[in-house]
């Protein structure tokens, strides 16, 4: 077993899980936004590559609330994030930049 600090500023966790009853964050619109800001992230206007990751997750527990999205080290959250608010969770990301 190893242990190791973060070797990111800032990980980006967003909830694309889909649930048979109740709302959920992949009908939503979690996965586009995963798509997108990974695509983003690597881009020259972002200059985020290395810096930041965005991952796909499973529930995050605020499932009324999605599609999730949260911010480590600093456990800040983005919800009811939408595909078309993509320009505001850019925004979001680059705010919670050390
Ligand atoms: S399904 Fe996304 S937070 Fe629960």
């Amino acid at each position: 077993m190893k242990f190791e600090t973060e070797s990111y500023d800032l990980h980006i966790l967003v909830c694309t899980n889909t649930k048979e009853k109740g709302q959920s964050c992949g009908p939503k619109g979690g996965q586009e936004i995963v798509d997108h800001l990974k695509t983003w992230i690597k881009s020259p206007e972002a200059g985020l590559k290395g810096k930041v990751r965005v991952n796909k997750s499973g529930c995050l527990g605020k499932c009324e609330l999605g599609v999730a999205c949260v911010a480590y080290p600093q456990g800040t959250w983005a919800l009811e994030a939408r595909p078309e608010d993509l320009p505001a969770i850019e925004a979001w990301i680059q705010s919670q930049q050390k």
